[in-house]
């Protein structure tokens, strides 16, 4: 796809591999909005990059996301790419039953629920358009599961599959359906993360740089660093990689 002249929004952009995503795609020419719960985050970003549109949302609330939705479609009327970037990690040990599980984040409504919600509502502005595209951040965690977040890999798990349906559904539209499959990332602000560089991590910019890209050359999906074997694996490669990152924990 063109990665110039889009009008693009990326839930979640304030922070970590969104905001480096909305810094590349506004540096290429789009047109760039912006959503997040937190308003200081949000001005913090329209401050280091003031053509940012911004808007305060959570989407994790079904109103929310209708409302947002919304206002999309009466203020950018050339609204085309929706990246579904938001997301939350939490360490969850079923070893003591539910108790972990309680909090006032939910990471099924947050991760996938409201992916799968703003794919439907946007879909029929979306093929409307010339050109357009929904792009689902998922992980490399939803191909090799981390015990330590048993739930948040499950969702990114739904997300791969969900995202393969998606992209044949939509195959006779004008909509194209992009996966990114991120390794870790380490200055972002997902708890769980390392927030320094590690051997095993790459940095936000890094990822928004593979990011564009993969639409560039219209890979559906993107990955780089360690999940970049992990798309292609075996079986038996992926349990070997199951063995080496759950050893740690
Ligand atoms: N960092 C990694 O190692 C890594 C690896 C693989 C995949 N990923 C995925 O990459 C995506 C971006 O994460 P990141 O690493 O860049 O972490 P991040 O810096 O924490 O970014 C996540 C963003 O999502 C927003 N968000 C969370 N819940 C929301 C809600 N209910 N409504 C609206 N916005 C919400 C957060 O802002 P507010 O809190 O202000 O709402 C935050 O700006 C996520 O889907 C994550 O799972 C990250």
């Amino acid at each position: 796809m063109k990665v110039s002249g889009n009008t693009v929004l990326i839930t979640g952009g304030a922070t970590g591999i969104g905001l480096a995503l909305a810094e590349k795609l506004a540096g290429l020419g789009n047109e760039v909005i912006i959503c997040g719960r937190r308003a200081a985050r949000l001005e913090e970003a329209r401050i280091k990059l003031p053509h940012l549109h911004t808007r305060r949302c959570d989407i994790s609330k079904e109103n929310e996301r209708e409302e947002l939705f919304k206002w999309i479609e009466s203020n950018f009327k050339n609204f085309n790419v929706l990246v579904n970037n938001a997301g939350i990690q939490r360490r969850i040990d079923l070893r003591k039953g539910r108790e972990d599980l309680s909090g006032n984040e939910d990471e099924i409504e947050i991760n996938l629920r409201s992916q799968i919600h703003l794919s439907a509502l946007f879909i029929p502005l979306l093929s409307k358009r010339k050109e357009a595209a929904i792009i689902n951040v998922s992980s490399g965690l939803g191909f090799v599961p981390m015990s330590s977040f048993p739930v948040y890999s499950a969702t990114k798990a739904a997300i791969h599959s969900f995202t393969i349906s998606l992209r044949h559904q939509l195959r006779s539209t004008p909509i194209k359906v992009f996966e990114v499959v991120p390794p870790a990332v380490h200055d972002t602000e997902l708890k769980g993360r390392p927030a320094q560089k590690t051997e095993y991590s790459i940095s936000a910019w890094e990822m928004a740089g593979a990011i564009v890209e993969g639409l560039e050359n219209d890979r559906y999906e993107i990955s780089a660093g360690a999940a970049k074997k992990w798309i292609e694996a075996s079986r038996r490669e992926l349990d070997e990689a199951f063995s080496s990152i759950n050893r740690l924990e």
